[in-house]
Order: C-alpha cells, then sequence, then structure tokens
C-alpha cells in the first residue's frame, strides 16, 4: 500500500463518495435497513445464499482469494451452484486480491470477510492482552484491503471467540473491536460496511451474546449484523424438529440482520439432502433470518466439503453440492420483504452473571496508541503471522513523536507463549458437542505461521515499522 499516495488522495477529497474508485466491476453495496439487508441499487431484499469458502480447511488457513487459478476454479463452482455470497475466514493483508474480488463481483457474488488471522486475533486465554494496537493495526490494514470493493458485504470481527459456557469474557474484548473497526471506517472516509460476529450456537449463552452485541447506547460498539453457527438441522428435518422454529421465537425481537454463517449438519449417512432451503428463504424464516452460508465449499478432513479439489484447475461436484444446487433452484426468495422489521430495538445488555455471562458492559477504551491510525491509516499491512496475542497493550508503549526511537521495552515479551495461548485457544471443533465444526482465524491456531519470517523475529521490528509505516513519509 502506498500510504503517502492514499493520504494525498484522502486530503485532497473534500466529498467522500463511498464507492470504490480501484475496483474493475463493481456490485451495488447491500446495506442494512431494521433487521435485513438489502440491494442499495435495486432496492429489494437480499438475502445471503452462500457457501463457506476455505480452501485447506480450518487447520491451514489460508487466502483464498489472492490467487487467481485457484478463483478461476472455484467462482465457476459458485456460479453453477447459484450463489450470492461466500464467506472467508482469513486473508493475508499483504497480498493482491483484486483479480479474484473482480472475478466475484462479476459472477455477482458478494463476501463476507473475518478480519482475524491465526495469529492476530482476540485469545480466548489472554483477551485483554490480545487486544492491543498491533493487533488494531492488523484489523484496520486489511480493512484498507477490501473496504474499497463494493462486494463487501460485511466483516466479521470474530468468529466462536465464545464457543463454550466458560469463556463469555472474551466478548468484551470482541464488542471493543467491533466498535474500534467501525469508528475506522468512519475516520478513513470508507463506506460504512457492516461489522458483525459469528457465534458458536452454546445453548448457555446464545442469546445473551446475541443480545451483548447488540445493545448499549454506543451505536458503535453494537454490531451491524449477527451470524449464527447453527448445525441443528439434519438429514430431512423439518422447520418444528431442527429447532429452528424455536430459533425464530429466540430471535424475533432483534433488531438487525441475522443470518446462518455457518450450517449444514453432516450428521447423516450418505449426502446431505439440503432440505432446510425450503425454510430459511421462505416466510417461516425470513422475517428473522436473511439466509446463510453452507460450511463448507471444499471438502477437508472433518467432511463438510461441496467439492473435492483435485489440483488448481479443477474440482470434483460430490453429490452434496447437487443437492444443494437442486434446493437452491427450487426455492426462491419471499416475495416483498419478507416481513422483515425496522421498528425493533436493539437489545438489553445483559448484566453479569458469575459462571454465566461474565462480560463487561464497560469497554477497555481502545489502546491510545491505535488512535495514529485513525489519522494516518494502518499504513503497510504486516500479513499473517503476526503474532500480537500476547503483546498486552501495557508492554507496548512506542513513541509516534519519534519514528526512529524507541520502542520502550516490552513488545518483544509476548511471542514465546503466543504459541502456546494460541495453540491452546484453538478451534472450537476438536473439543465440543455444542460448537460448530468449523474454525475461523479467530480461533484457531493449527495454521502454522507461514509468515514472513516467523513469530520472535517480528516483535521488536514490527512495531518500529509500524511507527516508521505512519511517519516516516
Ligand atoms: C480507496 O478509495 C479511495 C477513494 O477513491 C482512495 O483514495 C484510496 O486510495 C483507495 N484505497 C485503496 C486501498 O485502494
Ligand atoms: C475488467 O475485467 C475484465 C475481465 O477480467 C477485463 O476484460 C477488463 O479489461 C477489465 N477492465 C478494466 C477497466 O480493468
Ligand atoms: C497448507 O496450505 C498451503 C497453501 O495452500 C499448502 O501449500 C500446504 O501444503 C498446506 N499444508 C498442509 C499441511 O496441508
Ligand atoms: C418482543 O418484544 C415485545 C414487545 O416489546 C415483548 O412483548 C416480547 O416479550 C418480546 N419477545 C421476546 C422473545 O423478547
Ligand atoms: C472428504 O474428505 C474426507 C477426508 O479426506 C474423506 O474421508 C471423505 O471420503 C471425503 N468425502 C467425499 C465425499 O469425497
Ligand atoms: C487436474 O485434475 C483433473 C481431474 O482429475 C485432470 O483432468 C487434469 O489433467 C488435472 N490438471 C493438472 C494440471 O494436473
Ligand atoms: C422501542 O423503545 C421505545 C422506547 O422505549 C418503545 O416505546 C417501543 O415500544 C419499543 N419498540 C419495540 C418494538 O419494542
Ligand atoms: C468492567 O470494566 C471496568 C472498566 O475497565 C472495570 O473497572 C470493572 O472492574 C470491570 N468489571 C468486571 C466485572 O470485570
Ligand atoms: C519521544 O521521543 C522524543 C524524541 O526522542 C522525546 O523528545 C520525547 O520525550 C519522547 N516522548 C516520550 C513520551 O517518551
Ligand atoms: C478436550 O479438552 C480436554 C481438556 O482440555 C482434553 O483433555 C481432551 O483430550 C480434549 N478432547 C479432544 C477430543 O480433543
Amino acid at each position: 500500500m502506498n500510504l503517502k499516495f492514499g493520504l494525498l488522495i484522502a486530503s485532497s477529497l473534500t466529498l467522500f463518495t463511498g464507492r470504490a474508485t480501484a475496483a474493475n466491476s463493481s456490485l451495488p453495496e447491500i446495506t442494512v435497513k431494521g433487521n435485513a439487508f438489502f440491494d442499495s441499487s435495486s432496492g429489494d431484499r437480499f438475502y445471503i445464499r452462500g457457501v463457506d469458502y476455505q480452501p485447506g480447511g480450518s487447520s491451514n488457513l489460508t487466502d483464498p482469494l489472492a490467487d487467481e487459478e485457484t478463483c478461476t476454479r472455484d467462482v465457476a463452482a459458485f456460479k453453477d451452484l447459484g450463489i450470492n455470497t461466500v464467506r472467508v475466514y482469513t486473508v493475508d493483508n499483504t497480498l493482491d486480491h483484486s483479480a479474484c474480488m473482480d472475478m466475484l463481483a462479476e459472477a455477482g457474488i458478494y463476501l463476507i470477510l473475518d478480519v482475524n488471522t491465526p495469529d492476530s486475533s482476540i485469545s480466548r486465554f489472554n483477551p485483554g492482552c490480545s487486544y492491543n494496537a498491533a493487533y488494531l493495526q492488523s484489523v484496520f490494514a486489511t480493512i484498507d484491503c477490501f473496504a474499497n470493493y463494493t462486494n463487501v458485504l460485511g466483516f466479521f470481527a470474530g468468529n466462536e471467540v465464545i464457543n463454550n459456557a466458560d469463556n463469555t469474557n472474551t466478548a468484551t474484548y470482541v464488542k471493543a473491536v467491533v466498535r474500534d473497526m467501525k469508528k475506522y471506517l468512519r475516520a478513513r472516509g470508507y463506506r460504512q460496511i457492516p461489522v458483525g460476529y459469528s457465534a458458536a450456537d452454546v445453548s448457555s449463552n446464545r442469546v445473551l451474546a446475541a443480545n451483548y452485541f447488540n445493545c448499549g447506547d454506543d451505536a458503535d460498539a453494537r454490531i451491524d449484523m449477527f451470524g449464527v453457527n447453527d448445525y441443528s438441522w439434519c438429514g430431512a428435518s423439518s422447520f418444528q424438529t431442527s429447532g429452528y422454529a424455536t430459533k425464530m421465537q429466540l430471535y424475533k425481537n432483534y433488531s438487525i440482520p441475522i443470518f446462518l454463517s455457518e450450517f449444514g449438519c453432516n450428521e447423516v449417512p450418505g449426502s446431505r439432502p439440503f432440505t432446510e432451503i425450503g425454510s430459511i428463504y421462505s416466510t417461516q424464516m425470513s422475517s428473522v433470518f436473511s439466509g446463510g452460508l453452507v460450511y463448507e465449499y471444499s471438502n477437508e478432513s472433518n467432511n463438510y466439503g461441496l467439492v473435492d479439489i483435485d489440483n488448481s484447475t479443477s474440482v470434483t461436484k460430490l453429490q452434496d453440492f447437487e443437492n444443494l444446487k437442486n434446493q437452491y433452484a427450487k426455492v426462491s426468495d419471499p416475495t416483498g420483504n419478507g416481513g422483515y422489521s425496522s421498528s425493533n430495538n436493539y437489545s438489553s445488555c445483559p448484566s453479569y452473571q458469575s459462571g454465566t455471562w461474565e462480560a463487561n458492559n464497560t469497554l477497555p477504551a481502545m489502546p491510545s496508541q491505535a488512535s495514529i491510525f485513525f489519522s494516518k491509516g494502518a499504513g503497510d499491512p504486516m500479513g499473517t503471522g503476526y503474532p500480537t496475542q500476547d503483546m498486552c497493550d501495557s508492554d507496548v508503549d512506542f513513541n509516534v513523536t519519534s519514528a526512529s526511537s524507541s520502542i520502550t521495552s516490552a513488545s518483544s515479551s509476548s511471542s514465546s507463549s503466543a504459541q502456546t495461548s494460541s495453540t491452546a485457544a484453538s478451534s472450537s471443533s476438536d473439543n465440543s458437542t455444542l460448537t460448530a465444526p468449523s474454525t475461523s482465524a479467530t480461533s484457531s491456531k493449527k495454521a502454522s505461521s507461514k509468515s514472513k519470517g516467523g513469530a520472535a523475529s517480528l516483535q521488536v521490528p514490527l512495531v518500529i515499522k509500524l511507527i516508521a509505516n505512519v511517519l516516516l513519509f
């Protein structure tokens, strides 16, 4: 990224239009109104018909949007399937995504992007420490990479960070990240792209989490959309039997869009029939839900795939792919506005309940060192393998008045334990019957650091680099 260029342009703009100028093709932006999404051009309600796009699987998270060849392979399959959205769990913000983003746009496909990487994310084990300026630099740099594409439907600030009954305290920090992202978008003059959270389906706290992320008088701290990873419809189930009917009741007053950010239970013999499509895209659910994303495009070791990847140019479509394609073809969206609601109020904040809901309604202030990004942009992206999880904010004290100088101590403290804690922070899936099979970057850390340089060596230089990036131009 050319920061200097960006700054000059930015400072000479008096009016921000919010339209991408960089992207080749563009789709109309999707906007949020009440509890639904709308196509800003046609005014039609927008239902997410999507798949989770995670080739390599949660155990080897890779950026699928930086390789034109594999995007060409996969976008063709997406078109055949008939989808309008993909969700990507992690990207490398040092890479060029324009070819894939344009290809998606030309195919009429939107992106929901998780902004975390396995190394730069909120840690379940040390959430306070993992929320720091270096982490936010990574998140903001990813926003810089994608905010200009009009086919970015939204960002997820976190995925399944709460994946159990006993880590609800992490929500405080995820919500702080939501707030910081929304403020950053505005400060940088970007379109106000929806920022959301993708929740594991934990029965003891699913409603508490939904309410928490959508509560409080600070609109910046409230999410704009809520994704639920829900595997409750298995095989030829039904609206009632699956529990979808109950979920409708649970969320019926919710004031913002909800969608299934992962669905597609595979605990069935043979292939998945995907009969839930008939409910999801019908008036049974359209007053509350705005579609969803099937987990997942490629077949990985957890056996959820729609296709087998043969090589970089070819996939084999599995029976699941054909079943899902047939369901999509058979089921059209509800007519009109689907009974959406624009009059619900945001939620009341759940109070602290020891053992049940331990998130704090007083969010931590953004680390002060990060405020420079609001005025200058995030600077050079650091890519993946940038271990920020144990970089306690209190340990980092960069002197922004002097680029060449003093990184006071400490920022280097993090690396050795980063490995441990983030490994432990891993995965919702391996060890829980409550939660979904996926893991995004937020939670997962089986992915190796495929980075430039490796964890330890990045510690001090990155802070220096950060300062240099924002000051030396
Ligand atoms: C995004 O678009 C704005 C306005 O056109 C432009 O100033 C900026 O450089 C673009 N950013 C990127 C990363 O392309
Ligand atoms: C846009 O993309 C298409 C297909 O990739 C290409 O043929 C066309 O030249 C591009 N247009 C611009 C202005 O870059
Ligand atoms: C992880 O993904 C990368 C990039 O796609 C690939 O080169 C590598 O072989 C994969 N590693 C494993 C263990 O599957
Ligand atoms: C929804 O809101 C109505 C009106 O405020 C209230 O009576 C009802 O109890 C709420 N239902 C749920 C499930 O929160
Ligand atoms: C998906 O991958 C798993 C693990 O490699 C394999 O056991 C399974 O047979 C594959 N499923 C299909 C339908 O190819
Ligand atoms: C990719 O796999 C397909 C199907 O197996 C095969 O026909 C094709 O030759 C392969 N291409 C390459 C480059 O290996
Ligand atoms: C929203 O809040 C206002 C003011 O508290 C109240 O009058 C109204 O009934 C609420 N609407 C719903 C749908 O709960
Ligand atoms: C909530 O956060 C505030 C401000 O950081 C702090 O003073 C308070 O102790 C926290 N409460 C709990 C229960 O963690
Ligand atoms: C920052 O660095 C400048 C130049 O070295 C120094 O004068 C100033 O006192 C430093 N500020 C802090 C807060 O350390
Ligand atoms: C689940 O976690 C527990 C405690 O961390 C561990 O002892 C157990 O081996 C794990 N089970 C699986 C299947 O990973």
